[in-house]
């Protein structure tokens, strides 16, 4: 990345992450030159919430796939318009499809009858993409997300054997399907195969439910390194072999739509850190950052991120020849499991060292514990042309949804409709993080 990041780290501290726009322009460029002609593509919000990050693909014409009211929020404020939103993912409360719709948001992704009637029963015509879960798994694939037992959609078993149960409910109709197989798929025979197979499989189910479909969002699964150095993988070749797949599976004049998060934003965020301490401990070298799984890879106690190894950052001065071996990199946190790496041998770092976490532009901060502790979140700084054109800071906050007394609870609880009961945070609009600019 060409931004000036150790100017960067002294003007707004460390931990900072620093997001470079002119990588998320090259990764569309890239990506869109890469699918059949004519498709559209989502970018998944999950992957980088950040409006300034988003108002990038939202300019290149990108639409915007998201799962929850926060981002709902975060996608409209990137600049996405409410009619190119997918609204998608398991468990989507009426609360959630009635924020949606109320802001102009027209298609979700449903994943059984049921969803299906909740989407139709707001009193507003409605698109839907139906989910389908695979029945066979795809060979190779790292996590996968069909073809097993699922949260996620229909299996399609469940959809071929009873159509008649997936058209349409109240003013909802299904218009279109959605498959999504995994996620960071870095082999490109293996992406290919589960994009083909994905096109059959729509093919299949679009012949047992009629009419043509107006969509098919065939997924992704786009790889991205993360949290290590590398290239973008390249997909150079790949609409050329999806081509005529499609065309043998699904009606012609079929919308073909995509998804990607970590393969569009990866690559421009770098997470800067300092070294606060080297410390021996009965023969092994603790390096303690000022950073760790309330900032980055907080997924990673759930086993679905790798290792994060920093490299640093010589600002000033030479990289010392020393090494050090068998090193636990922790953060600030008090649990053992506020460790990045265990085991690894690093350059000689010392205390107030500038580290660089490269490739963390998709599942770094929201994806982790930043609640836990009360640590400040990292500043974001989004940077473009080597300048810096924004900055800003997370923050969490509480709500104060008013009334205090037992009886006030009392009354609220019987005010309340039935879908919110859950609790405050299940409220739509009820997101308690806000950026401080
Ligand atoms: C349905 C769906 N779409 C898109 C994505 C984004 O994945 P990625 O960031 O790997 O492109 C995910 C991630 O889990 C997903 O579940």
């Amino acid at each position: 990345m060409t931004a000036p990041i150790g100017e960067i780290a002294a003007v707004y501290g460390t931990p900072v992450y620093v997001y470079d726009l002119g990588d998320v322009r090259a990764a569309h460029a890239a990506l869109t030159r890469a699918l059949p002609a004519g498709s559209a593509l989502y970018y998944s919000v999950k992957a980088n919430p950040h409006p300034g990050v988003g108002a990038v693909l939202a300019g290149l014409g990108c639409r915007a796939e998201v799962a929850s009211t926060g981002e709902i929020d975060a996608a409209l404020r990137a600049g996405f318009a409410p009619a190119d939103l997918l609204l998608a993912g398991p468990g989507k409360t009426a609360d959630t499809m009635a924020y949606a719709l109320a802001r102009g948001v027209r298609r979700i992704s449903v994943d059984s009858p049921e969803d299906l009637s909740r989407a139709g029963g707001h009193g507003t015509d409605v698109d839907c993409l139906l989910r389908i879960n695979a029945d066979r798994p795809i060979v190779g694939m790292g996590l996968t997300m069909t073809g097993t037992a699922s949260p996620f959609g229909a299996d399609a078993s469940w959809v071929l054997s009873r159509p008649e149960e997936f058209r349409a409910a109240g003013r909802a109709r299904v218009a279109g399907l959605h498959l999504y197989m995994g996620t960071n798929i870095a082999d490109p025979e293996t992406l290919f195969t589960q994009l083909a197979a994905s096109a059959r499989l729509a093919g299949e189910v679009v012949r047992a439910l009629g009419p043509s479909p107006s969509e098919v969002d065939l997924g992704g699964g786009f790889a991205m390194p993360y949290a290590r150095s590398g290239p973008r993988p390249s997909l150079t070749g790949l609409a050329a072999r999806l081509e005529p797949v499609i065309a043998a599976a699904l009606p012609g004049g079929t919308l073909i739509s995509f998804e990607s998060g970590r393969h569009l934003v990866g690559g421009c965020g770098t997470l800067l850190c300092r070294v606060l301490e080297v410390k021996p401990s009965k023969g092994r070298t603790f390096v303690i950052l000022d950073s760790g799984v309330h900032h980055l890879g907080g997924m990673s106690g759930l086993r679905r991120l790798p290792r994060v190894v920093p490299e640093p950052v010589p600002v000033g001065e030479a990289r010392r020849p020393g090494v050090l071996r068998d090193c636990v990199i922790t953060g600030p946190l008090c649990t053992p499991l506020d460790t990045w790496a265990d085991g690894v041998t690093l350059p000689e770092l010392r205390a107030g060292d500038l580290v660089a976490v490269p490739n963390t532009g998709a599942y770094g901060l929201t994806a982790s514990l930043i609640g836990f502790l009360g640590h400040p979140a990292p500043a974001e700084v989004l940077v473009d042309g080597g300048v810096v054109v924004s900055a800003s800071r997370l923050e969490l906050g509480r709500v104060d949804l008013g009334g205090s007394s037992e009886r006030a609870l009392h009354r609220r609880a019987a005010a309340a409709p039935e879908s919110s009961r859950a609790g405050p945070a299940a409220r739509p609009g009820g997101a308690a993080v806000r950026a401080r600019a």
